[in-house]
C-alpha cells in the first residue's frame, strides 16, 4: 500500500479501500490463514482519551493476527504527566513499535503525529474531527449488510457538529456516486460548513432537517450518533441537546423494511433498547465487523512498510490556527500549515478549522 499514515480514509485511494474491505471478509472468512500474518510485529495504541471499541479492536485485530501489543489508556500513567511533548512520545515510541494507532481529545493530533512518526499512524479519533477506522468500520458494515455502498439515502442524526465519526463518513461516502445525505440536526450540533463544502464539490447531494420523524421514511440507513457530552462548554449547553433525537419503536415503524440503522457506539439514549430486537439493528455486529475491518487496515499498512522519518516540514504562513480545539494550541513548536482556501480564508492543514487574515 503506498498510503503510509491514515489521517482520514480519504488517504486512501478507491482502489486500496475497497482491497481492504474485501480483505476483511477475507479474513473473516478464514481467520486461521491471517493468524501469524503480523508474527513478530508490534502495534502501539497510544490512547489520550477512553475508549472501548477503537481501542480493544485494534488489540484484538493485531493479537488475532499473530502481532503483539504496547502502549497506554491513560496518559497520567505515562511521562506525558511529566510534560512530554506529543513529538518526542512519537519519535520515541516509533523506535518500538511497527504501527501507531493514536486517540487525543485536540483536533489535528494525528496529522501532527504522522509528521513525527518513522512508522505508520493510524488516527483512532483526533477530538471532534474525524475517525477514519470508525469509517471503515461502518462501510465493511453496509458492503456487507446494504450490499452496496452508492445509491443510498443516509440520514445522520444527533450530534453531527462534534461527532467525528459522521465528518469521516460522509467525506468517504462522497466518493461513491449517488448517495444522499439527509442531516438530522439541531441547528446549534448541524455539520461543519468544511464537510458540506466536501459534499458540495462531489457528485453526491445533502439536505438539512429538524425532524427524525419526517426523515425516517426516505432512508436506506439511519446513522445514528450519541451527543457528545464532552465537547460541550457547559453541562446546561449539553442538557439543551441531551434527548431531542430518540429513536424507538414507533418511529421505526415509519421507517422502510430494508432500513439498516448504525450508530458507532457508545449509546447513551438515542436509541430505545426496544429496537436493539429489530433485525434491522446493525450496530453491535458493526462492532464485529470494525475488527475484521481494522485486521485488514493494519496488513496492508505493514505490507513493505519502512522505518524511516518524513523530511521536516517548514511553516507555510506566520498566522495561528483559530480553532481552540486544534492541537497547534498545546504543541507550540508544530509549524503552522495552511491551504488557501480563497479569499481572506486558510484552512488548518491539522484540524481543518478556518482562519480569517
Ligand atoms: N466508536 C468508538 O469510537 O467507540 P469507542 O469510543 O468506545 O472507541
Amino acid at each position: 500500500m503506498k498510503t503510509k499514515h491514515v489521517v482520514d480514509l480519504t488517504d486512501l485511494s478507491h482502489k486500496e479501500l475497497m482491497e481492504i474491505i474485501h480483505l476483511a471478509n477475507e479474513i473473516k472468512a478464514r481467520p486461521e490463514d491471517y493468524m501469524d500474518a503480523c508474527r513478530g510485529k508490534i502495534l502501539s495504541t497510544l490512547f489520550y482519551e477512553p475508549s472501548t471499541r477503537t481501542q480493544m479492536s485494534f488489540q484484538t485485530a493485531m493479537l488475532r493476527l499473530g502481532g503483539k501489543i504496547i502502549g497506554f489508556d491513560n496518559p497520567q500513567n505515562s511521562s506525558v504527566a511529566k510534560g512530554e511533548s506529543l513529538k518526542d512520545t512519537i519519535t520515541v515510541i516509533g523506535g518500538y513499535a511497527d504501527i501507531i494507532a493514536i486517540r487525543h481529545p485536540m483536533e489535528g493530533t494525528a496529522a501532527a503525529a504522522a509528521m513525527y512518526s518513522p512508522v505508520p499512524i493510524v488516527n483512532a479519533g483526533d477530538g471532534g474531527h474525524l475517525h477514519p477506522t470508525q469509517t471503515l468500520t461502518d462501510v465493511v458494515t453496509l458492503y456487507n449488510e446494504a450490499g452496496r455502498l452508492d445509491n443510498l439515502c443516509i440520514g445522520l442524526c444527533g450530534d453531527l457538529k462534534n461527532g467525528r465519526t459522521v465528518h469521516s463518513l460522509i467525506k468517504t461516502m462522497t466518493s461513491f456516486p449517488n448517495n444522499r445525505f439527509i442531516l438530522i440536526s439541531t441547528p446549534e450540533l448541524s455539520v461543519p460548513q468544511y464537510i458540506k463544502d466536501i459534499i458540495n464539490a462531489s457528485q453526491c447531494n445533502y439536505t438539512e432537517v429538524s425532524s427524525l420523524v419526517e426523515a425516517i421514511p426516505e432512508l436506506d440507513v439511519l446513522y445514528m450518533t450519541r451527543i457528545q457530552r464532552e465537547r460541550f462548554s457547559s453541562e446546561e449547553e449539553y442538557r439543551k441537546q441531551d434527548g431531542v433525537f430518540v429513536l424507538d419503536k414507533p418511529k421505526l415503524k415509519l421507517a422502510k423494511k430494508s432500513m439498516k440503522i448504525l450508530h458507532p457506539l457508545p449509546r447513551v439514549d438515542e436509541i430505545d433498547v426496544e429496537v436493539d430486537y429489530d433485525d434491522r439493528a446493525k450496530y453491535f455486529i458493526q462492532t464485529v465487523y470494525g475488527m475484521y475491518g481494522r485486521m485488514a487496515l493494519i496488513l496492508k499498512m505493514l505490507e513493505g512498510s519502512r522505518r524511516e522519518f518524513s523530511p521536516r516540514v517548514m511553516p507555510t504562513h506566520h498566522y495561528h490556527c483559530c480553532n481552540k480545539r486544534c492541537i497547534t494550541q498545546t504543541e507550540k513548536y508544530l509549524p503552522a500549515i495552511f491551504t488557501e482556501a480563497g479569499g481572506d480564508m486558510l484552512l488548518c492543514r491539522y484540524c481543518d478549522g478556518r482562519t480569517l487574515i
